[in-house]
């Protein structure tokens, strides 16, 4: 069975979340999977995996910093591997009408992803780009304002909450399309 190593950032949890669906796909596809959040847990190697999956949040532009630092560290490793990134955000769902949708996700998957790729020479099977949470029950106070001042444009834009307080625009059939084909370029 060939194993699969999923690595992720998260501050708001949809990073957390998207990681399992992503695992469950992959599981089902065949593949022995491992999930690790790097806030918690450290990775000490990454030879015996087929293939390697990184995610991150994103926060002001930037990934969170432990699946960066990942990122450095086994960047020779994963240049011989097969690697996979993805990131959540909220750049797929601009939330003021000035924003031209198509645009926000060109420019989110080139800052984002490509660009990230590029830093670290790699040459990713898939680039994921995909919605995120708003997550109002766990605001830091650095930044209640911008929080409280998106609260009615989520309203507006009819983002669900999937649960009190918690605004989710992820499309979770996108991720598991994305995980399944994902899954295929490891049996071709
Ligand atoms: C304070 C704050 C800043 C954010 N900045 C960006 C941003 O610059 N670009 C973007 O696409 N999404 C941005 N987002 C949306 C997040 O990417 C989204 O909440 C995502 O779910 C974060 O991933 P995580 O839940 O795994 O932490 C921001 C969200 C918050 C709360």
């Amino acid at each position: 069975m060939s194993k699969a190593l999923i690595v992720y950032g998260t501050r708001y949890g949809a990073t957390a979340s998207t990681s399992e669906d992503i695992a469950e796909t992959l599981s089902k596809e065949g593949l022995d999977v491992k999930v690790v959040n790097l806030k918690k847990d450290k990775v000490k190697d990454i030879n015996e995996y087929e293939l390697v999956i990184v995610g991150s949040g994103i926060q002001i532009h930037k990934w969170t910093k432990e699946p960066e630092k990942f990122l450095k560290k086994f960047q020779k490793e994963l240049a011989k591997q097969k690697v996979a990134l993805f990131v959540c955000c909220g750049s797929t769902e601009p939330l003021d009408d000035k924003t031209d949708k198509a645009k926000s996700i060109k420019n989110a998957r080139t800052k984002y992803l490509e660009e990230k790729a590029a830093k670290y020479n790699l040459q990713p099977v898939a680039l994921g780009l995909f919605g995120g949470v708003y997550n109002f029950n766990n605001v830091p106070w650095l930044f209640g304002k911008f929080m409280q001042s998106i609260k009615p444009q989520l309203e507006a834009a009819g983002v669900p909450q999937t649960e009190p307080g918690l605004y989710d625009t992820r499309d979770l059939n996108a991720i598991r399309n994305w995980a399944k084909e994902v899954a295929q370029t490891v049996q071709s």
